[in-house]
């Protein structure tokens, strides 16, 4: 019986040290567990990237002198201000905006340099943010991007963004991303 009640104990505490040192949002879009020093955080959110209409969030900054010499718009640079949500829905929960640099990189296939800053504002991750920097093969089924740094709860993070096309139309792509971080 003693030992019985040795394992319980011991459970118990181990039940209260595993809720201690992991957190989540209320909402779960975010997942933060510490082990030892080091804080594994995964994050999954939707990208909304608008080009065009009537509030576009991405608009075009730099040109080639001859776009149309370029099948895959080589040179074509947007700047962006992008809304991050909670699902896939434009209309779902805000938990933070993607800002920064995109570019058509590839002469042969669409391809882009992302260069952009994901600062988040809900929960514990406000005002917490993370740079991706990398390529984004955009035909692609599931693109892998660096995670080159991080602020707030996220300073000195580095990790990888898996982002896998939700939905495209004429004015407005819509982009499931899981990133996975160490900080
Ligand atoms: C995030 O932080 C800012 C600045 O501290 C604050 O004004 C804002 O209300 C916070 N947002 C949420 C959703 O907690
Ligand atoms: C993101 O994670 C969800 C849930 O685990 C999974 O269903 C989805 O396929 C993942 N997407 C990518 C691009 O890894």
């Amino acid at each position: 019986m003693p030992s019985l009640i040795n394992q319980v104990v011991k459970l118990v505490i181990f039940t209260v040290l595993a809720v201690n040192t992991t957190w989540a949002s209320a909402q779960t879009w975010a997942k933060t567990t510490k082990s030892g020093k080091a804080h594994t955080t995964t994050l999954q959110f939707y990208f909304h990237d608008t080009t065009s209409g009537s509030a576009p969030t991405a608009v075009q900054v730099a040109q080639p002198a001859n776009p149309s010499q370029y099948k895959t718009g080589f040179g074509i640079v947007m700047m962006v201000d992008d809304p991050l949500t909670l699902g896939p829905d434009p209309k779902s929960k805000l938990v933070g905006r993607a800002q920064g640099l995109y570019g058509s990189a590839c002469q042969d296939e669409l391809s882009l340099i992302m260069a952009l800053s994901y600062s988040f504002v809900d929960g514990p991750y406000n005002g917490s943010s993370i740079s991706i920097m990398g390529p984004n093969q955009v035909m692609h089924d599931v693109r892998e991007m660096p995670v080159v740094g991080g602020t707030g709860l996220f300073r000195m993070a580095r990790g990888y963004a898996l982002a896998h096309t939700y939905s495209v139309d004429s004015q407005v792509a819509i982009v499931g991303y899981n990133v996975t971080l160490i900080h």
